[in-house]
């Protein structure tokens, strides 16, 4: 495996913290032709990206679209996940199965713990947000937009906010995040959502590590993080 350290790449200075001191990132995974998604899953299997995500996003507020959500199918332990949802009558937490259906599997779907004991799963949203607290092991809290979950964050005391997908959330995100960490598969895969164009001149490219094929991951990839210019 060929590895460049990030640490070790010429880096521009930290990028100031946006969002009154909110920092947004982005986390995606994407072929090299854009495709983040297929059927509402994800089109390739590479622990070493679950393990990169699960590293990163630990102990932090993760937004992500209904759909990937419901791809996921339960809480990620650790983070507090914040669901976009313009219906606001919608209980996602039934829609996704969290009181114990396996999701399909989104990053972390297939991988993950079990899904906990639904005590969220039946209830609407006024009530999880009560239960949603700061010292849960995962818990999931529902919010009408991307200003709304970074609202709910904020006022939670994150420093640090993850936009986890799919391809919906991340256009919107990509207008206001400071941040992408993107694992780009060194191959042209079929599927049918996609990362949304971005303009790489607004990004100075920190770093990349590069991850070969191995026993686990199929596939090789890089992983790269770009900060705004
Ligand atoms: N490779 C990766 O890194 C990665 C990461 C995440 C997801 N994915 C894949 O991406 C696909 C899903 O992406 P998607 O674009 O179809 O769906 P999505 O972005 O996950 O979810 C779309 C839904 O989120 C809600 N939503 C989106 N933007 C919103 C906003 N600004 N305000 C309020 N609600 C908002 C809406 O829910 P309502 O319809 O309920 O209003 C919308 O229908 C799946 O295949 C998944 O596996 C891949």
């Amino acid at each position: 495996m060929k590895k460049r350290s990030i640490k070790s790449l010429p880096c521009m200075a930290m990028h100031e913290q946006g969002l009154d001191g909110l920092q947004l990132a982005i986390i995606a995974a994407m072929s090299r032709n854009g495709v983040i998604g297929e059927s509402g899953g994800v089109p390739w299997h590479l622990p070493a990206d679950l393990k990169r995500f699960r590293r990163l996003t630990m102990g932090h507020h993760l937004v992500m679209g209904r759909r990937t959500f419901e791809s996921i199918g339960k809480e990620l332990d650790g983070r507090t996940t914040v669901v976009l949802s313009r219906n606001r009558d919608l209980n996602v937490l039934t829609a996704a199965g969290v009181g114990g259906v396996g999701g399909v599997g989104g990053r972390e779907g297939k991988e993950g713990r079990e899904g906990k004991e639904g005590r969220e799963g039946k209830e609407g949203r006024q009530d999880l947000s009560g239960r949603c607290n700061r010292g849960d092991s995962g818990c999931v809290l529902w919010a009408g937009s991307l200003d709304e979950a970074l609202e709910i964050a904020k006022k939670r005391g994150e420093r640090k906010v993850f936009v986890a997908g799919g391809s919906q959330v991340y256009k919107k995100a990509l207008v206001e995040a400071d941040r992408l960490y993107l694992t780009v598969i060194d191959a042209e895969l079929s599927g049918d959502a996609f990362f949304p164009q971005w303009d790489r001149h607004e990004w100075v490219l920190v770093g990349c590590e590069h991850h070969g094929v191995d026993e686990e991951n199929p596939l090789p990839f890089d992983f790269c993080e770009y900060e705004r210019r």
